[in-house]
Protein backbone atom coordinates (compact mmCIF):
# COMPACT_ATOMS: atom_id res chain seq x y z
CA UNK A 1 0.00 0.00 0.00
CA UNK A 2 1.16 3.52 -0.68
CA UNK A 3 0.33 6.22 1.63
CA UNK A 4 1.60 9.34 -0.03
CA UNK A 5 -1.39 11.33 0.96
CA UNK A 6 -0.45 12.67 3.97
CA UNK A 7 2.48 14.65 3.04
CA UNK A 8 0.17 15.65 -0.24
CA UNK A 9 -0.91 19.42 0.84
CA UNK A 10 -3.35 21.40 -0.72
CA UNK A 11 -6.21 20.73 -3.12
CA UNK A 12 -6.27 17.45 -5.39
CA UNK A 13 -7.11 14.98 -7.48
CA UNK A 14 -4.32 12.80 -8.31
CA UNK A 15 -2.90 9.32 -9.93
CA UNK A 16 0.18 7.81 -9.80
CA UNK A 17 2.01 4.93 -10.91
CA UNK A 18 5.67 3.19 -9.52
CA UNK A 19 8.04 1.36 -11.74
CA UNK A 20 8.55 -1.34 -9.43
CA UNK A 21 4.26 -1.59 -9.40
CA UNK A 22 3.01 -1.33 -12.90
CA UNK A 23 0.40 -3.43 -12.57
CA UNK A 24 -1.85 -1.07 -10.41
CA UNK A 25 -3.09 2.90 -10.36
CA UNK A 26 -3.40 4.58 -6.71
CA UNK A 27 -5.50 7.54 -6.41
CA UNK A 28 -6.16 9.98 -4.07
CA UNK A 29 -8.62 13.03 -3.93
CA UNK A 30 -8.88 16.16 -1.49
CA UNK A 31 -11.36 18.55 -3.20
CA UNK A 32 -10.83 17.78 -6.79
CA UNK A 33 -13.01 15.19 -8.43
CA UNK A 34 -11.81 10.97 -8.95
CA UNK A 35 -13.97 8.92 -10.56
CA UNK A 36 -13.44 5.34 -10.55
CA UNK A 37 -14.87 3.76 -13.84
CA UNK A 38 -15.13 -0.27 -13.26
CA UNK A 39 -15.46 -1.82 -16.52
CA UNK A 40 -15.13 -5.54 -18.12
CA UNK A 41 -11.66 -6.55 -16.90
CA UNK A 42 -10.42 -2.83 -16.93
CA UNK A 43 -10.20 -0.07 -14.32
CA UNK A 44 -10.32 3.53 -15.38
CA UNK A 45 -9.98 6.73 -13.63
CA UNK A 46 -10.80 10.50 -14.64
CA UNK A 47 -11.94 13.60 -13.05
CA UNK A 48 -15.68 13.50 -15.01
CA UNK A 49 -18.12 11.17 -15.72
CA UNK A 50 -17.58 12.74 -19.22
CA UNK A 51 -14.36 10.66 -19.91
CA UNK A 52 -15.65 7.57 -19.09
CA UNK A 53 -18.72 7.20 -20.64
CA UNK A 54 -17.70 5.76 -23.94
CA UNK A 55 -16.11 2.80 -21.85
CA UNK A 56 -18.55 1.97 -19.26
CA UNK A 57 -21.30 3.73 -17.02
CA UNK A 58 -20.46 1.74 -13.35
CA UNK A 59 -18.54 4.37 -11.40
CA UNK A 60 -17.57 5.07 -8.50
CA UNK A 61 -17.08 8.53 -7.12
CA UNK A 62 -14.38 8.91 -4.35
CA UNK A 63 -14.88 10.94 -1.30
CA UNK A 64 -12.87 13.78 0.22
CA UNK A 65 -9.66 11.81 1.69
CA UNK A 66 -10.13 8.84 0.38
CA UNK A 67 -8.08 7.07 -1.86
CA UNK A 68 -8.19 3.50 -4.29
CA UNK A 69 -6.08 1.30 -6.20
CA UNK A 70 -7.03 -0.04 -9.51
CA UNK A 71 -5.91 -3.21 -10.27
CA UNK A 72 -7.08 -4.45 -14.17
CA UNK A 73 -9.78 -6.92 -12.44
CA UNK A 74 -10.23 -5.33 -9.25
CA UNK A 75 -10.33 -2.08 -7.03
CA UNK A 76 -10.22 -1.48 -2.90
CA UNK A 77 -10.71 2.48 -1.57
CA UNK A 78 -9.83 3.47 1.82
CA UNK A 79 -8.65 6.24 3.81
CA UNK A 80 -5.69 7.68 4.20
CA UNK A 81 -5.19 5.75 7.38
CA UNK A 82 -5.63 3.14 5.30
CA UNK A 83 -8.82 1.59 6.79
CA UNK A 84 -11.29 0.07 3.57
CA UNK A 85 -14.34 1.72 3.23
CA UNK A 86 -17.00 0.42 1.31
CA UNK A 87 -17.79 1.95 -2.19
CA UNK A 88 -20.64 0.37 -4.29
CA UNK A 89 -20.34 1.79 -7.75
CA UNK A 90 -23.23 3.16 -9.43
CA UNK A 91 -25.12 3.44 -12.92
CA UNK A 92 -24.48 7.00 -14.71
CA UNK A 93 -27.78 7.33 -16.66
CA UNK A 94 -26.46 9.37 -19.32
CA UNK A 95 -25.93 7.87 -22.42
CA UNK A 96 -23.01 7.90 -24.32
CA UNK A 97 -25.02 9.65 -27.57
CA UNK A 98 -25.16 12.67 -25.30
CA UNK A 99 -21.97 13.39 -25.83
CA UNK A 100 -21.99 13.55 -29.43
CA UNK A 101 -22.17 16.91 -31.15
CA UNK A 102 -26.00 15.24 -32.48
CA UNK A 103 -25.36 17.31 -36.44
CA UNK A 104 -24.47 20.60 -34.74
CA UNK A 105 -21.01 22.40 -35.41
CA UNK A 106 -20.63 23.20 -31.69
CA UNK A 107 -21.77 21.77 -28.58
CA UNK A 108 -22.94 25.00 -27.57
CA UNK A 109 -25.55 25.26 -30.20
CA UNK A 110 -26.58 21.37 -29.03
CA UNK A 111 -27.10 22.09 -25.94
CA UNK A 112 -28.80 25.18 -26.71
CA UNK A 113 -31.31 23.95 -29.26
CA UNK A 114 -32.04 20.70 -26.51
CA UNK A 115 -33.57 23.21 -23.71
CA UNK A 116 -37.21 22.58 -25.32
CA UNK A 117 -36.66 18.56 -24.02
CA UNK A 118 -34.32 19.25 -21.30
CA UNK A 119 -36.90 21.58 -19.37
CA UNK A 120 -39.53 18.74 -20.15
CA UNK A 121 -37.39 16.56 -18.46
CA UNK A 122 -36.91 18.95 -14.89
CA UNK A 123 -41.04 18.76 -14.96
CA UNK A 124 -41.53 15.44 -15.94
CA UNK A 125 -43.01 13.44 -12.64
CA UNK A 126 -42.55 16.32 -10.84
CA UNK A 127 -46.39 18.31 -10.74
CA UNK A 128 -49.34 17.42 -8.74
CA UNK A 129 -52.04 18.53 -10.47
CA UNK A 130 -54.52 17.35 -7.20
CA UNK A 131 -53.26 19.92 -4.82
CA UNK A 132 -51.55 22.72 -7.55
CA UNK A 133 -47.97 21.65 -6.13
CA UNK A 134 -44.51 19.56 -7.08
CA UNK A 135 -42.92 16.42 -5.23
CA UNK A 136 -39.87 16.74 -5.10
CA UNK A 137 -38.39 13.65 -3.77
CA UNK A 138 -34.96 13.77 -2.78
CA UNK A 139 -35.42 17.20 -0.94
CA UNK A 140 -35.61 15.95 2.84
CA UNK A 141 -37.73 18.63 4.01
CA UNK A 142 -41.15 18.00 5.54
CA UNK A 143 -43.73 20.52 5.69
CA UNK A 144 -43.69 21.17 9.45
CA UNK A 145 -39.50 21.92 8.74
CA UNK A 146 -40.34 23.66 5.66
CA UNK A 147 -42.61 26.01 7.96
CA UNK A 148 -40.12 27.17 10.31
CA UNK A 149 -37.76 28.19 7.59
CA UNK A 150 -37.23 32.23 8.41
CA UNK A 151 -34.33 32.66 5.62
CA UNK A 152 -32.88 31.16 2.32
CA UNK A 153 -29.49 31.91 1.26
CA UNK A 154 -28.78 30.34 -2.11
CA UNK A 155 -24.84 30.14 -3.09
CA UNK A 156 -23.55 29.24 -6.48
CA UNK A 157 -20.60 30.77 -8.77
CA UNK A 158 -20.87 32.28 -12.25
CA UNK A 159 -23.81 31.18 -13.99
CA UNK A 160 -24.91 29.41 -11.22
CA UNK A 161 -25.23 32.13 -9.46
CA UNK A 162 -27.44 34.00 -11.80
CA UNK A 163 -29.70 31.17 -12.07
CA UNK A 164 -29.85 31.41 -8.20
CA UNK A 165 -30.64 35.02 -8.09
CA UNK A 166 -33.78 34.01 -10.16
CA UNK A 167 -34.44 31.08 -7.87
CA UNK A 168 -34.54 33.95 -4.65
CA UNK A 169 -37.01 36.34 -6.57
CA UNK A 170 -39.21 32.88 -7.11
CA UNK A 171 -39.10 31.79 -3.87
CA UNK A 172 -39.67 35.39 -2.04
CA UNK A 173 -42.53 35.73 -4.47
CA UNK A 174 -44.14 32.28 -4.42
CA UNK A 175 -43.45 31.38 -0.84
CA UNK A 176 -42.72 34.35 1.26
CA UNK A 177 -39.60 33.53 2.39
CA UNK A 178 -37.20 36.52 2.52
CA UNK A 179 -34.29 35.27 0.15
CA UNK A 180 -31.35 36.06 -0.92
CA UNK A 181 -28.35 34.69 -3.22
CA UNK A 182 -24.91 35.19 -3.24
CA UNK A 183 -21.28 33.90 -5.07
CA UNK A 184 -19.93 31.11 -2.73
CA UNK A 185 -16.69 32.50 -3.69
CA UNK A 186 -17.38 35.19 -1.50
CA UNK A 187 -19.36 33.63 1.19
CA UNK A 188 -17.08 31.16 2.18
CA UNK A 189 -14.19 34.13 2.68
CA UNK A 190 -16.16 36.41 4.88
CA UNK A 191 -16.69 34.60 7.96
CA UNK A 192 -20.55 34.88 7.45
CA UNK A 193 -23.12 34.19 10.25
CA UNK A 194 -24.53 31.01 10.10
CA UNK A 195 -27.98 31.08 11.49
CA UNK A 196 -30.01 28.08 12.02
CA UNK A 197 -33.12 29.02 11.41
CA UNK A 198 -31.87 29.65 7.40
CA UNK A 199 -32.13 27.10 4.99
CA UNK A 200 -28.95 27.45 2.57
CA UNK A 201 -29.47 26.18 -1.03
CA UNK A 202 -25.98 25.46 -2.90
CA UNK A 203 -26.00 25.62 -6.91
CA UNK A 204 -23.43 23.88 -9.23
CA UNK A 205 -23.95 22.10 -12.17
CA UNK A 206 -21.00 19.74 -11.61
CA UNK A 207 -21.64 19.60 -8.42
CA UNK A 208 -17.80 20.12 -8.07
CA UNK A 209 -17.12 23.68 -8.42
CA UNK A 210 -14.73 24.13 -5.51
CA UNK A 211 -15.72 27.29 -4.06
CA UNK A 212 -18.79 26.29 -3.57
CA UNK A 213 -18.41 22.92 -2.24
CA UNK A 214 -16.18 24.72 0.36
CA UNK A 215 -18.70 26.94 1.59
CA UNK A 216 -20.97 23.95 1.89
CA UNK A 217 -18.76 21.96 3.93
CA UNK A 218 -18.10 25.14 5.84
CA UNK A 219 -21.93 25.55 6.48
CA UNK A 220 -22.05 21.58 7.62
CA UNK A 221 -19.26 21.95 10.13
CA UNK A 222 -21.48 24.97 11.66
CA UNK A 223 -24.20 23.00 11.50
CA UNK A 224 -26.48 24.53 8.97
CA UNK A 225 -29.03 22.53 7.04
CA UNK A 226 -27.86 22.90 3.16
CA UNK A 227 -30.26 21.92 -0.28
CA UNK A 228 -28.35 21.34 -3.83
CA UNK A 229 -29.53 22.41 -6.37
CA UNK A 230 -27.50 20.27 -8.81
CA UNK A 231 -27.40 18.67 -12.24
CA UNK A 232 -24.69 16.12 -12.15
CA UNK A 233 -25.97 12.98 -10.05
CA UNK A 234 -23.90 11.94 -7.66
CA UNK A 235 -21.46 14.69 -7.92
CA UNK A 236 -19.17 16.04 -4.67
CA UNK A 237 -21.57 19.00 -3.33
CA UNK A 238 -24.94 16.49 -4.34
CA UNK A 239 -23.23 13.93 -1.77
CA UNK A 240 -22.63 16.68 1.05
CA UNK A 241 -26.20 18.20 0.56
CA UNK A 242 -28.60 17.29 3.30
CA UNK A 243 -31.19 16.47 -0.08
CA UNK A 244 -32.40 18.69 -3.01
CA UNK A 245 -33.52 18.73 -6.62
CA UNK A 246 -31.30 17.23 -9.60
CA UNK A 247 -31.63 19.46 -12.26
CA UNK A 248 -31.90 16.82 -15.12
CA UNK A 249 -30.27 19.17 -17.68
CA UNK A 250 -28.30 15.87 -18.92
CA UNK A 251 -24.37 15.93 -20.30
CA UNK A 252 -23.33 19.64 -20.64
CA UNK A 253 -20.12 20.05 -22.04
CA UNK A 254 -19.60 23.20 -23.14
CA UNK A 255 -17.85 25.46 -20.94
CA UNK A 256 -20.14 27.39 -21.03
CA UNK A 257 -23.73 26.61 -19.62
CA UNK A 258 -26.81 27.21 -21.16
CA UNK A 259 -29.14 24.46 -21.02
CA UNK A 260 -27.85 23.78 -17.31
CA UNK A 261 -29.28 27.43 -16.69
CA UNK A 262 -32.36 27.02 -17.77
CA UNK A 263 -32.90 23.76 -16.06
CA UNK A 264 -31.41 25.55 -12.94
CA UNK A 265 -34.02 28.53 -13.09
CA UNK A 266 -37.15 25.66 -13.24
CA UNK A 267 -35.93 23.81 -10.97
CA UNK A 268 -35.99 26.76 -8.57
CA UNK A 269 -39.39 27.60 -9.79
CA UNK A 270 -40.28 23.88 -8.95
CA UNK A 271 -38.97 24.46 -5.36
CA UNK A 272 -40.60 27.55 -4.83
CA UNK A 273 -44.28 26.18 -6.09
CA UNK A 274 -43.48 23.75 -3.78
CA UNK A 275 -42.52 25.89 -0.18
CA UNK A 276 -45.19 28.22 -1.63
CA UNK A 277 -48.00 25.68 -1.35
CA UNK A 278 -46.81 24.56 1.80
CA UNK A 279 -46.81 28.44 2.98
CA UNK A 280 -49.67 30.72 1.55
CA UNK A 281 -49.63 30.66 -2.14
CA UNK A 282 -53.34 29.89 -3.26
CA UNK A 283 -53.93 26.43 -5.16
CA UNK A 284 -55.31 29.50 -7.83
CA UNK A 285 -51.39 30.98 -8.22
CA UNK A 286 -50.18 27.45 -7.52
CA UNK A 287 -52.29 26.30 -11.03
CA UNK A 288 -51.42 29.17 -12.59
CA UNK A 289 -47.93 28.74 -11.85
CA UNK A 290 -48.19 24.75 -13.22
CA UNK A 291 -49.75 26.01 -16.17
CA UNK A 292 -46.92 28.13 -16.86
CA UNK A 293 -44.30 25.72 -16.29
CA UNK A 294 -45.99 23.40 -19.07
CA UNK A 295 -45.96 25.79 -21.59
CA UNK A 296 -42.38 26.33 -21.28
CA UNK A 297 -41.00 23.62 -23.44
CA UNK A 298 -43.20 24.65 -26.74
CA UNK A 299 -42.78 28.23 -26.08
CA UNK A 300 -38.16 27.60 -25.83
CA UNK A 301 -39.17 25.87 -29.23
CA UNK A 302 -41.24 29.08 -30.78
CA UNK A 303 -37.71 31.35 -29.82
CA UNK A 304 -35.57 28.58 -31.09
CA UNK A 305 -37.03 29.57 -34.82
CA UNK A 306 -36.29 32.62 -34.46
CA UNK A 307 -32.50 31.78 -34.94
CA UNK A 308 -32.16 33.49 -38.51
CA UNK A 309 -33.33 36.56 -36.89
CA UNK A 310 -31.32 36.89 -34.03
CA UNK A 311 -28.13 35.75 -36.08
CA UNK A 312 -28.28 38.62 -38.63
CA UNK A 313 -28.89 41.34 -35.68
CA UNK A 314 -26.36 39.63 -33.66
CA UNK A 315 -23.83 40.55 -36.77
CA UNK A 316 -24.53 44.12 -36.63
CA UNK A 317 -23.22 44.02 -32.93
CA UNK A 318 -19.99 41.60 -33.32
CA UNK A 319 -17.94 44.57 -34.15
CA UNK A 320 -18.39 46.06 -30.48
CA UNK A 321 -15.74 47.22 -28.22
CA UNK A 322 -18.37 47.04 -25.21
CA UNK A 323 -22.01 46.40 -24.50
CA UNK A 324 -24.26 47.48 -21.51
CA UNK A 325 -27.10 44.85 -20.59
CA UNK A 326 -30.05 46.23 -18.10
CA UNK A 327 -32.86 44.72 -16.73
CA UNK A 328 -35.52 45.64 -13.55
CA UNK A 329 -36.04 43.36 -10.89
CA UNK A 330 -36.75 40.54 -12.78
CA UNK A 331 -34.99 41.29 -15.18
CA UNK A 332 -31.58 42.59 -13.74
CA UNK A 333 -30.15 38.67 -13.10
CA UNK A 334 -30.99 37.89 -16.99
CA UNK A 335 -29.11 40.83 -17.83
CA UNK A 336 -25.87 39.24 -15.58
CA UNK A 337 -26.10 36.43 -17.29
CA UNK A 338 -26.19 37.63 -20.67
CA UNK A 339 -23.85 39.90 -20.46
CA UNK A 340 -21.52 37.13 -19.18
CA UNK A 341 -22.20 34.90 -21.96
CA UNK A 342 -21.07 37.35 -24.13
CA UNK A 343 -17.81 37.91 -22.36
CA UNK A 344 -17.24 34.08 -22.21
CA UNK A 345 -17.37 33.58 -25.76
CA UNK A 346 -17.17 36.43 -27.78
CA UNK A 347 -14.52 38.51 -25.41
CA UNK A 348 -16.41 41.79 -26.09
CA UNK A 349 -16.39 43.43 -22.68
CA UNK A 350 -19.91 43.81 -21.18
CA UNK A 351 -21.31 44.96 -17.88
CA UNK A 352 -24.67 44.66 -16.47
CA UNK A 353 -26.57 47.08 -14.34
CA UNK A 354 -29.80 47.40 -12.87
CA UNK A 355 -32.23 49.49 -15.06
CA UNK A 356 -32.82 51.49 -12.17
CA UNK A 357 -29.23 52.70 -11.85
CA UNK A 358 -28.32 53.84 -14.93
CA UNK A 359 -28.61 57.41 -13.79
CA UNK A 360 -26.73 57.28 -10.71
CA UNK A 361 -23.62 56.35 -12.71
CA UNK A 362 -23.73 54.11 -15.96
CA UNK A 363 -25.55 56.48 -18.02
CA UNK A 364 -22.33 58.38 -18.51
CA UNK A 365 -21.25 55.51 -20.45
CA UNK A 366 -23.97 55.72 -23.33
CA UNK A 367 -23.11 56.98 -26.69
CA UNK A 368 -23.44 55.59 -30.09
CA UNK A 369 -20.56 53.21 -29.77
CA UNK A 370 -21.62 51.39 -26.75
CA UNK A 371 -25.11 49.33 -27.20
CA UNK A 372 -27.32 48.50 -25.18
CA UNK A 373 -29.44 45.00 -24.55
CA UNK A 374 -32.51 45.92 -22.46
CA UNK A 375 -34.71 43.36 -20.92
CA UNK A 376 -38.36 44.46 -20.97
CA UNK A 377 -41.35 42.09 -20.24
CA UNK A 378 -44.51 43.15 -20.26
CA UNK A 379 -45.14 43.23 -16.68
CA UNK A 380 -46.01 46.01 -13.72
CA UNK A 381 -42.55 48.08 -14.47
CA UNK A 382 -42.95 47.79 -18.18
CA UNK A 383 -43.35 51.85 -18.42
CA UNK A 384 -40.35 51.90 -16.08
CA UNK A 385 -38.35 50.16 -18.53
CA UNK A 386 -39.54 51.78 -20.82
CA UNK A 387 -38.13 55.31 -19.65
CA UNK A 388 -34.70 53.71 -19.21
CA UNK A 389 -35.13 53.53 -23.46
CA UNK A 390 -36.24 56.87 -23.77
CA UNK A 391 -32.66 57.99 -21.68
CA UNK A 392 -30.71 55.47 -23.43
CA UNK A 393 -32.17 56.79 -26.94
CA UNK A 394 -31.90 60.39 -26.12
CA UNK A 395 -28.22 60.18 -26.02
CA UNK A 396 -27.73 58.50 -29.07
CA UNK A 397 -27.16 54.74 -27.67
CA UNK A 398 -28.66 51.69 -29.72
CA UNK A 399 -30.69 49.37 -28.05
CA UNK A 400 -31.62 45.72 -28.84
CA UNK A 401 -34.43 44.97 -26.52
CA UNK A 402 -35.57 41.80 -25.35
CA UNK A 403 -39.39 42.39 -24.75
CA UNK A 404 -43.04 40.91 -25.29
CA UNK A 405 -43.56 43.63 -27.86
CA UNK A 406 -41.87 45.19 -30.24
CA UNK A 407 -40.52 48.62 -28.66
CA UNK A 408 -40.22 51.97 -30.24
CA UNK A 409 -37.57 53.03 -28.88
CA UNK A 410 -34.90 50.53 -29.74
CA UNK A 411 -33.38 49.81 -32.83
CA UNK A 412 -34.27 46.25 -32.87
CA UNK A 413 -36.40 44.26 -30.67
CA UNK A 414 -36.58 40.05 -30.31
CA UNK A 415 -39.89 39.22 -29.49
CA UNK A 416 -40.45 36.65 -26.89
CA UNK A 417 -43.68 34.89 -26.15
CA UNK A 418 -45.25 35.71 -22.89
CA UNK A 419 -45.45 33.62 -19.84
CA UNK A 420 -46.45 33.96 -15.96
CA UNK A 421 -44.76 37.11 -14.88
CA UNK A 422 -42.33 34.87 -12.87
CA UNK A 423 -41.32 32.42 -15.61
CA UNK A 424 -40.62 34.92 -17.50
CA UNK A 425 -36.80 35.39 -16.90
CA UNK A 426 -36.28 32.16 -18.14
CA UNK A 427 -38.09 32.59 -21.63
CA UNK A 428 -36.13 35.98 -22.28
CA UNK A 429 -32.39 34.25 -21.50
CA UNK A 430 -32.62 31.99 -24.48
CA UNK A 431 -32.49 34.64 -26.95
CA UNK A 432 -29.81 36.16 -25.39
CA UNK A 433 -28.11 32.45 -25.53
CA UNK A 434 -27.93 32.52 -29.00
CA UNK A 435 -27.25 36.57 -29.58
CA UNK A 436 -23.77 35.69 -27.60
CA UNK A 437 -23.42 32.48 -29.66
CA UNK A 438 -23.83 34.26 -32.71
CA UNK A 439 -21.96 36.95 -31.81
CA UNK A 440 -18.72 35.10 -30.89
CA UNK A 441 -19.00 33.15 -34.31
CA UNK A 442 -18.92 36.07 -36.38
CA UNK A 443 -16.16 37.21 -34.65
CA UNK A 444 -14.72 33.95 -34.95
CA UNK A 445 -14.03 33.00 -31.58
CA UNK A 446 -13.65 29.15 -30.78
CA UNK A 447 -16.78 28.55 -28.79
CA UNK A 448 -17.15 25.64 -26.82
CA UNK A 449 -13.27 26.34 -25.34
CA UNK A 450 -13.23 30.26 -24.37
CA UNK A 451 -9.92 30.90 -23.45
CA UNK A 452 -8.43 30.80 -19.90
CA UNK A 453 -11.67 28.72 -18.90
CA UNK A 454 -12.29 25.32 -17.65
CA UNK A 455 -15.96 23.46 -17.52
CA UNK A 456 -15.39 22.22 -14.15
CA UNK A 457 -13.21 25.11 -11.30
CA UNK A 458 -12.19 22.02 -9.32
CA UNK A 459 -9.44 24.53 -7.49
CA UNK A 460 -9.70 27.35 -5.73
O1 LIG B 1 -20.49 23.77 -12.32
P1 LIG B 1 -20.95 25.07 -11.70
O2 LIG B 1 -22.33 25.42 -12.05
O3 LIG B 1 -20.74 25.10 -10.22
O4 LIG B 1 -19.97 26.17 -12.32
C1 LIG B 1 -20.02 27.49 -11.87
C2 LIG B 1 -19.31 28.41 -12.82
O5 LIG B 1 -17.95 28.13 -12.88
C3 LIG B 1 -19.90 28.35 -14.23
O6 LIG B 1 -21.28 28.62 -14.22
C4 LIG B 1 -19.22 29.34 -15.16
O7 LIG B 1 -19.55 30.66 -14.81
C5 LIG B 1 -19.54 29.03 -16.62
N1 LIG B 1 -18.40 29.28 -17.42
C6 LIG B 1 -20.72 29.78 -17.11
O8 LIG B 1 -20.94 29.74 -18.47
Amino acid sequence: QVLVHPRVEGTYGIAVMHADFNDRIVVARNGSPVILGIGEKEMLVASDVAALIAHTRQVVTLDDGEMATLKADDFRTYTVAGASTTSTPETVEWEAASYDMGGHDTYMHKEISEQPDAVDRVLRGRIDDRFSTVHLGGLNLDPREARTIRRIKILGCGTSYHAGLIGASLIEGMARIPADAEPASEFRYRNPVVDPDTLYIAVSQSGETYDVLAAVQELKRKGARVLGVVNVVGSAIAREADGGVYVHAGPEVCVVSTKCFTNTVVAFALLALHLGRIRDLSVTDGKRIIEGLRKLPAQIEEILKTEDEIKSIAAEYAGAQSMMFIGRVRGYPVALEASLKLKEISYIHAEAYPASELKHGPLALIEPALPTVAIVPDDDLLEKNRAALEEIKARSGRILAVAHQPQEKADHTIVVPKNEDELDPILMGIPLQLFAYHTALAMGRDIDKPRNLAKSVTVE
